[in-house]
C-alpha cells in the first residue's frame, strides 16, 4: 500500500524531503491519558501488550493525538527473552523483573531460538491490525533489543544501574557469554524478519546499556551481533540507536543501516563528521520538555539547524519521561515541523 506521508522512509534511505519527519522513543506510553485509561482496561502491561486489538489501539494514539509522523508497535524488548521461553513480570514502580536467570551453559541449554509465528505472533498480529487501522497514513516502526541489552536483562534478571552481574560474565565465562548472545540473536533476527513480513516499514535496534561497556568490549560484546542483524534484514531501513555509545559512533556508521540514533550526550557537528553517510536520528534531551513553550521552541530551532533538515529524523535522545505533558510533546512536534519546513 502506498503511504500518505513517507517522509520517515525518504529521510531513512537519504532521499529529499520537503521538511524533516520527528517521533518520539517512548511515544506509546503513559504520557497519554488515553494510553492509560487503556492500560487500565487490560489490567497489567503484559495484558495490554499481548492483547493485538487493544496493542494497536495504543500504538496509533500518538499519530491520531501527537501528530508524529510515524507509529512504532506497542511492546518491548522483552518478549524476545518471553519467546526464548524465559518469561518476565513488569513489577509496578520498579520495571522488569525476570524469576529466572541464564547465568551458566546449563541454563542456556533450556532456552530455545525464538519462533516468531509461535511464540511472539501476538506481536506479529498486533502489527497486521496496525497496518490494516492505519491505512497508510504514517509508516510504521517494529524493533528489537540488541542482542547485549537483552543479555544485560536475562542475566541480571533486572534493571541495574552497572549491570555488574552480565559484564561479570563477560569477563569470567566469554564462551557462555557469546554463546547467549548468539541465540539471541538468532531470535532477533528471525523476529525482526517475521515483523516486516506482517507490514513493519522500518526497523530499529535499542542497545539501551551501550554505554556501560568498554570500547574494547563493545566491538566484542555488542557491535558483531548488531552486525550481523543488520546484514540480515535487508527488506526496510535498519536504525541503530546504542544510548551512551558515542565511542563506537564511526564503526556504527560503517554497519550496514540507513540510520543511526543519537542520545544527547552527542554532538551533532561532530556525529556528522564520524558518520558522514547516513540518516541520524535524535536527540534533544528529554528533560527540555520539562521547560517553558519558549525554551522547548529554542532547543528545537537549535537542534534543526545544527543536524541540517535533510538526512536527518527528529526525537529525543532516549524515550520521553511519563511525567511529561503532552502539551510540551506537541509544543516539540509542532516546532520540528515549522523549522525546517522549506
Ligand atoms: O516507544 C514506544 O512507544 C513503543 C513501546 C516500547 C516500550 N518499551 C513500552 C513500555 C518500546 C520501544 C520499549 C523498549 C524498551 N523496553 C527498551 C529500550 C528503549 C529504552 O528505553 O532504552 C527497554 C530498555 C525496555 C525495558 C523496559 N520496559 C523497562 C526498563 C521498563 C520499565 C521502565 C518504565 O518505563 O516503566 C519497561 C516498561 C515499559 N515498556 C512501559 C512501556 C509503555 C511502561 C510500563 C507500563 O505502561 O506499565
Amino acid at each position: 500500500m502506498n503511504l500518505q506521508n513517507d517522509l520517515l522512509l525518504r529521510a531513512a534511505r537519504g532521499e529529499e524531503v520537503e521538511r524533516t519527519p520527528v517521533w518520539m522513543m517512548r511515544q506509546a506510553g503513559r504520557i497519554l491519558a488515553e494510553y492509560r485509561a487503556v492500560r487500565e482496561k487490560a489490567g497489567s502491561f503484559i495484558q495490554l501488550a499481548t492483547t493485538p486489538e487493544l496493542a494497536a489501539e495504543v500504538t496509533i494514539q500518538p499519530v491520531d493525538l501527537l501528530g508524529v509522523d510515524a507509529a512504532i508497535i506497542f511492546s518491548d524488548i522483552l518478549v524476545v527473552p518471553e519467546g526464548m521461553g524465559l518469561p518476565y513480570e513488569m513489577v509496578e514502580q520498579r520495571g522488569p523483573v525476570f524469576p529466572r536467570t541464564v547465568r551458566t551453559s546449563a541454563d542456556l541449554d533450556q532456552l530455545r531460538v525464538a519462533d516468531p509465528e509461535g511464540d511472539l505472533g501476538y506481536v506479529l498480529e498486533a502489527i497486521r491490525i496496525v497496518k490494516r487501522d492505519l491505512n497508510g497514513r504514517v509508516p510504521l516502526i517494529g524493533f528489537a533489543g540488541a542482542p547485549f541489552t537483552i543479555f544485560c536483562y536475562m542475566t541480571e534478571g533486572k534493571g541495574s544501574k552497572t549491570f555488574s552481574v552480565a559484564k561479570k560474565l563477560l569477563y569470567t565465562d566469554p564462551e557462555f557469554s557469546h554463546a547467549l548472545l548468539q541465540k539471541i540473536t538468532d531470535s532477533t533476527i528471525a523476529y525482526l524478519k517475521a515483523q516486516v513480513i506482517a507490514g513493519a516499514d522500518l526497523v530499529q535496534i535499542f542497545d539501551s546499556w551501550a554505554g556501560i561497556l568498554s570500547p574494547d568490549q563493545y566491538r566484542t560484546y555488542s557491535l558483531p551481533y548488531i552486525k550481523q542483524i543488520c546484514d540480515a534484514i535487508n527488506e526496510v531501513p535498519v536504525t541503530v540507536f546504542a544510548k551512551g555509545a558515542f565511542f563506537a559512533r564511526q564503526e556504527i556508521g560503517e554497519l550496514n543501516c540507513q540510520v543511526v540514533g543519537l542520545d544527547w550526550n552527542m554532538d551533532a557537528a561532530e556525529s556528522r563528521q564520524l558518520i558522514p553517510n547516513k540518516t541520524l536520528q535524535g536527540n534533544l534531551d528529554p528533560c527540555v520538555l520539562y521547560a517553558t513553550y519558549d525554551q522547548i521552541r529554542a532547543e528545537v530551532k537549535k537542534m534543526v539547524d545544527t543536524f541540517g533538515t535533510q538526512r536527518y529524523i527528529a526525537n529525543l535522545g532516549h524515550g520521553v519521561y511519563p511525567d511529561t505533558d503532552p502539551d510540551k510533546v506537541r509544543c516539540f512536534i509542532e516546532a520540528v515541523k515549522e523549522f525546517s519546513a522549506k
